[in-house]
């Protein structure tokens, strides 16, 4: 039987990539990733088709739940829920949307999105998720993406996000430290399940087919290409990023015994090597989307 989910007191156990001991450097981390993720997106529902008719929006696995309150900002018609099993994510998001005077808008719920979604059938005309490659092992796609085509309305829109596409599995960097510490992350991902490969993680490249099988319709698939040099703003993000992903991982790292013993000198190498003139980090992230079927 199932450990019942706890709203409140100590973190709820999920499969996320990184354990709750690390919970508030890690919440840093989405909220600071949140920010350039969404603007190499262009925007929150960019490409999407005429996304000012969306009523009712759900976002699965929100984090600290940036993209919500900024999808709510942009769209003040819009009810958005937001979903995570963490409740110190969840606490925080509430938190902001006190503060930024969105409560009629926005709600945020303790959920597990590997259970059956607390849901009506037929509710949100559009349920977003990113990045459930982090809490998502290969085998557990294809049921969480029925039940969120189970929670969209006919005719609704159901859209994933992940880091990578066809052609990389997520970032590429100049740096050979940042490669070596990426590969040990991803050599974990692979053991522990996220990923079939260890040059990427996750299931970037065949979303549109895990769509499909689904029993999405019309499903289309977006490519993004984000680019970050030292020197700017978006060097300096992916500096911050690095710094609380090396750290934050580590333990999964360690237990799937992908590390090195130098792994802390490793570390520091890598941070001087992204301060240096001509580092630069590619990164490709895929959307796909396609629609509930009305019949
Ligand atoms: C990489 S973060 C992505 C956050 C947000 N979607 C974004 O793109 O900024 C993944 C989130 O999934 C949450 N998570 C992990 N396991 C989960 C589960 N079983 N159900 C719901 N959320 C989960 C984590 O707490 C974390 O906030």
């Amino acid at each position: 039987m199932p450990t019942p989910i706890d709203p409140r007191g100590k973190d709820n156990p999920s499969t996320y990539f990184v354990q709750s001991q690390h919970d508030e450097a890690e919440m840093i981390r989405l909220l600071l990733q949140d920010q350039f993720i969404t603007a190499g997106m262009d925007g929150v529902l960019a490409g999407l088709e005429r996304p000012e008719t969306f009523q009712r929006v759900l976002d699965v696995a929100c984090g600290p739940g940036g993209w919500v309150l900024e999808t709510a900002v942009h769209y003040p018609t819009m009810q958005i829920t937001g979903i995570d099993i963490s409740w110190r994510m969840i606490e925080y998001a509430r938190a902001q949307t006190q503060a930024r005077r969105l409560s009629r808008q926005v709600d945020f719920q303790v959920m597990d999105a590997m259970r059956p979604l607390e849901f009506a059938d037929d509710t949100f005309d559009l349920v977003n998720m990113r990045f459930a490659s982090s809490f998502l092992h290969l085998n557990e796609w294809s049921s969480i993406l029925r039940d969120l085509l189970r929670v969209a309305r006919p005719g609704g829109t159901v859209r994933v996000t992940e880091s990578g596409s066809d052609q990389t599995g997520g970032p590429t960097s100049s740096s050979p430290t940042y490669e070596r510490m990426l590969g040990m992350l991803l050599c974990a991902g692979e053991k522990a399940g996220y990923s079939d490969n260890p040059r990427r993680w996750g299931v970037a490249h065949r979303l549109d087919e895990l769509l499909t099988e689904a029993g999405c319709q019309q499903v289309q698939m977006r490519p993004y290409h984000l680019e970050f040099v030292a020197g700017t703003a978006a060097g300096e993000s992916i500096y911050q990023d690095a710094m609380y992903m090396f750290q934050n991982t580590r333990p999964l790292i360690d237990k799937w015994d992908c590390g090195s013993p130098d792994y802390q000198d490793l570390y520091q190498q890598m941070l001087v090597e992204m301060q240096l003139p001509g580092f630069h980090v590619f990164w490709n992230l895929s959307s796909a989307w396609g629609t509930k079927a009305t019949d």
